[in-house]
């Protein structure tokens, strides 16, 4: 047996038993007489000591080992002199009679602590030794608390798990496909499964009325915080439902995850909003309802007074925000700045503060008169202390920067407390959205999501304005700010379905050629159903407290879309290439480098 316990164990009622350890030496230190080394496995630090008349093959061993070596110690539980009691072992510490070093290690390139002294780069290069630091650790474990109870919950009410495959054929989800090619097949391509989507609808189709799974999907896609090309989903189908059964029993997973995995009582109901509301309201089809700083719309108020700026736009919004009023003219110039910033596109901000003592100052001071600016600061519900940021031009447009702005005013606030959780059901999406530059429809889900009963007239109809106006009987599940789930009920009906296609500009080949077999396979009868998938890094991240995904996947890949640790992507031999029937029109490495 190489250990007897793990170092995270043993207590003070473990004192007078000999037990075996192994870990990795965390540190040594001496301190007068004693030597101490810190013994660290993933399940804490045991602390084993050595004083100055152990013999002589034992202190050598001691002397001989340098951080992240590998030992098995051996020797009795006794009660510590100097208590530690940050450790939960900090009662106690092993007198050792035996060392024995099972594996030297190189001197690691940054500190094994919980701060590390490395930089991102490097400790991602060094994954597995950044894996073995405790947030890192913790990240995991509680990503794998979660997935045991989604897998219990769901368990619990039917759900199946099953499999589905990852070489498939592109799907429906509107980012770029990974592609693999086909060496028994010449010239053709498999996808990797952007998500399940076809595959479970099928499966209602066959009769699996409840499915899950927690399963892997790749999307080629910029990155950001919170998207990896690779991300696992808890992807979820139900037959026979409304919207409002597949609500209630993902709010119950909800509830029940945040009680029993951070004893956090949540909203019950979860509150719902329109996704018109939520654009008109916060700017965002994922609103953080963690504070309010909430839109108002001045338009009718601020036109018509001579001020050629607001005069000649679609939509004027301001939001209030709590006690900047003393901001200097410095600090509004900056605020300037960063609204013009390309991320945000703002062309330009006008302020009204509505100062402590009542009074009101603005940037646009000769347009309006004090009593004008108090009503419009008090309609956008400002208070003595407050000052209002408007902002001005197309509506959504408009809208969408004072959403990132009120976001960045809630973080300089310090209104995002992490460790509160406002969850949300987004509902009511458009179900198309135009684009002009191909002069088309598209999907704003998927094509497979249904129109809202009520508005099926205006979905055959032939106008845009009409299309415009159709709801999707789509759904999004929003925490702080973050999109974590999204699903609708389906078109079951083939001739809903064919219209959709139709609307999104699919001639009936094209149709046939990319989803032929779900087609084919809704003239089986199939059943009414819908579903959801939630994004499971986004979740365990959130259930962290952090924003970024990255550190809850083992291993995950940098902002490139590269995994710098094991060098990928690379490039293959030409053997390779011929055999499956590729020529690359990129630069070789060599002629790379001839150019540099
Ligand atoms: P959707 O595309 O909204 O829906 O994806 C569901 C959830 O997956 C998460 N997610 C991501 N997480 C990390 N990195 C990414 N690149 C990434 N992309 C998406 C988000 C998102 O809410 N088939 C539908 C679901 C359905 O209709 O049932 C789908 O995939 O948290």
């Amino acid at each position: 047996m190489y250990r007897t316990h793990t170092c995270g164990e043993l207590r003070i009622s473990d004192a007078g038993k000999t037990v075996t350890l192994a870990g990795w030496v965390q540190r040594t230190r001496k301190l007068g007489g004693m030597t101490f080394i810190d013994l660290r496995d993933r399940y804490g630090i045991t602390q084993l000591a050595l004083d100055a008349t152990a013999p002589e093959e034992l202190s050598s061993v001691a002397n001989s080992l340098g951080r992240e070596y590998v030992i098995q110690a051996t020797g009795e539980v006794i009660e510590r002199q100097s208590k530690n009691a940050k450790m939960p072992t900090g009662d106690i510490e092993i007198r050792l009679t035996k060392l024995t070093v099972l594996n030297e290690a190189q001197t690691p390139p940054f500190t094994i602590e919980d701060e590390s002294d490395g930089g991102e780069e490097l400790r991602a290069r060094y994954r597995y030794l950044d894996l073995r630091r405790n947030p890192l650790r913790k990240a995991l474990e509680l990503r794998h608390r979660l997935a045991h109870e989604v897998r219990n919950y769901l368990d619990s009410l039917g759900f199946m798990e099953i499999e589905t495959p990852y070489l498939i054929k592109s799907t429906p989800e509107g980012a770029r496909d990974f592609v693999v090619p086909s060496r028994m097949n010449p010239g053709q391509f498999y996808a990797l499964p952007q998500s399940p989507q076809t595959f479970k609808q099928l499966l209602m189709v066959a009769g699996y009325d409840r499915y899950f799974q927690i399963v892997r999907c790749f999307r080629d896609e910029d990155l950001r915080a919170d998207r990896q090309p690779e991300f696992t989903q808890i992807d979820c189908e139900m037959s026979f439902v409304e919207r409002d059964d597949v609500l209630e029993v993902f709010e119950g997973m909800m509830r029940s995850l945040f009680k029993n995995v951070l004893g956090v009582e949540i909203a019950n109901p979860i509150p719902r909003m329109s996704w018109f509301d939520a654009m008109d309201r916060y700017g965002s089809d994922k609103p953080d309802i963690r504070y309010g700083m909430t839109i108002h719309e001045l338009t009718q108020d601020v036109q018509g007074h001579g001020f050629q700026v607001f005069d000649s736009v679609e939509y004027v919004g301001a939001i209030a925000v709590e006690g900047i009023a003393d901001y200097t003219r410095k600090q509004i110039d900056e605020l300037t700045e960063w609204v013009k910033r390309p991320q945000v596109g703002a062309k330009g901000l006008v302020y009204i503060k509505y100062n402590a003592d009542g009074s009101v100052k603005s940037s646009v001071d000769k347009f309006y008169s004090p009593d004008e600016l108090k009503a419009m600061a008090e309609k956008a519900g400002a208070k003595p202390g407050d000052m209002l940021l408007i902002l001005c031009g197309p509506k959504r447009k408009t809208q969408t920067m004072l959403g990132v702005l009120r976001i960045e005013m809630g973080n300089r606030l310090g209104l995002r407390d992490p460790h509160v959780f406002a969850p949300l059901w987004v509902v009511d999406f458009p179900l198309l959205e135009w684009d002009d530059e191909t002069a088309r429809f598209y999907a704003m889900h998927h094509p497979f999501t249904a129109p809202k009963p009520e508005h099926l007239d205006l979905f055959y109809s032939d106008r845009k304005e009409d299309l415009e106006k159709v709801c999707a009987n789509a759904y999004d599940f929003v925490l702080n700010g973050t999109e974590l789930g999204g699903g609708s009920i389906r078109i079951h009906d083939a001739k809903v379905q064919q219209r959709m296609f139709e609307v999104l500009g699919f001639s009936d080949e094209d149709a046939q050629y990319k989803f032929g077999f779900i087609i084919n396979a809704f003239k089986f009868g199939a059943p009414p159903h819908g579903g959801l998938a939630f994004g499971f890094d986004r979740l365990c991240a959130l259930f962290g407290g952090q924003e970024t995904i990255r550190d809850f996947i083992a291993f995950p890949k940098n902002n490139k879309g590269r995994d710098v640790m094991i060098d990928s992507p690379s490039y293959i031999d030409q053997i390779q290439m011929d055999e499956l029937f590729l020529k690359s029109t990129a630069e070789t490495p060599e002629e790379q480098e001839k150019k540099a």
